[in-house]
């Protein structure tokens, strides 16, 4: 059983969802395949967030770097994209899910635009949980968005240069107008970052699973945010004396009512 406590929720979690191909060739299938389980994955895991409560889930679903695969990978991502848009757009509205887009927009097919312009703009006004898609998307490439952006104001003189401060340079982050992600989880077993919200990530806690992303379910995304909440979270200061047995600490405190009983796996407790 694991336990997740509802007060100390993280707010943002960030997901780099890889192991689609490895998934495809443990089957003898070609990689289409593992990215078709892959956004079923997706769907589980954007409810199990949305169910949890979580403020904003951000999917690393396609990097500026992925534009050199074989084309016709490229081009089957871009059709369960638009798939996943309109068999969910029903879902994401009646659920107050803000869905947001961040990248090099401009670059998606027009195949996707035609569904994702229109979703953006009819969610605009929710406010359960905000649905990042980071599509065409680099860490680096936003940064050096943000510092061109910041720059063309200095020029202009609508900005001293002693102004550009890191809330300056983070306030120009569409990927961050949720928040610095709390919580970044890797599947697929490679423990590394491959340029996802790098200018976010500076206090995230870090969660790497081993499992592929098409078999990653809300059991998984429950054993991360327990994981996560086991973590002291320092932002560069000095932490808390260590209680005596960090193990009991966690696990039992009689003042820790279950507010509801989400499934056989999970007790969310207040
Ligand atoms: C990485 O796996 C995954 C991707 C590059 C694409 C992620 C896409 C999806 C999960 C499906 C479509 C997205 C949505 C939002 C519906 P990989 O191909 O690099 O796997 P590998 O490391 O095993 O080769």
């Amino acid at each position: 059983m694991l336990l997740v406590e509802a007060r100390n929720l993280p707010s943002h979690v960030g997901i780099i969802m890889d192991g689609n191909g490895r998934w495809a060739q443990l089957r003898g299938a070609a990689r289409v395949e593992g990215h078709r389980e892959g956004s079923r994955a997706v769907r589980r895991v954007v409810r199990a967030a949305r169910r949890l409560g979580l403020r904003a889930l951000t999917l690393y679903a396609f990097s500026e770097q992925n534009w050199s695969r074989p084309e016709d990978e490229v081009d089957a991502l871009m059709l369960l994209l638009r798939d996943f848009l309109l068999s969910e757009r029903g879902e994401i509205l009646n659920n107050g899910i803000r869905l947001n887009a961040v990248g090099n927009i401009g670059k998606l097919p027009a195949i996707v635009r035609a569904v994702l312009d229109p979703l953006r703009k009819d969610s605009e006004t929710a406010t359960e949980m905000t649905l990042t898609l980071a599509l065409s998307y680099g860490g680096r490439e936003e940064i050096a968005m943000a510092a061109r952006e910041l720059a063309c104001d200095v020029k202009d003189g609508r900005l001293r240069p002693e102004d550009i401060t890191t809330d300056a340079l983070r306030r120009r982050m569409p990927s961050l107008c949720v928040g610095d992600p709390d919580l970044v989880i890797r599947t697929g077993g490679e423990r590394r970052i491959s340029n996802f919200l790098l200018y976010g990530l500076a206090y995230a806690e870090l969660h790497f699973s081993d499992t592929l992303w098409p078999d990653f379910d809300a059991v998984d995304l429950y054993e991360a945010i327990e994981n996560y909440q086991r973590r002291e979270r320092r932002f560069g200061l000095v932490g808390k004396p260590a209680p005596p047995d960090e193990k009991l600490a966690h696990t039992s405190n009689a003042s820790r009512e279950p507010l509801a009983i989400d499934n056989r796996h999970l007790r969310l407790v207040g």
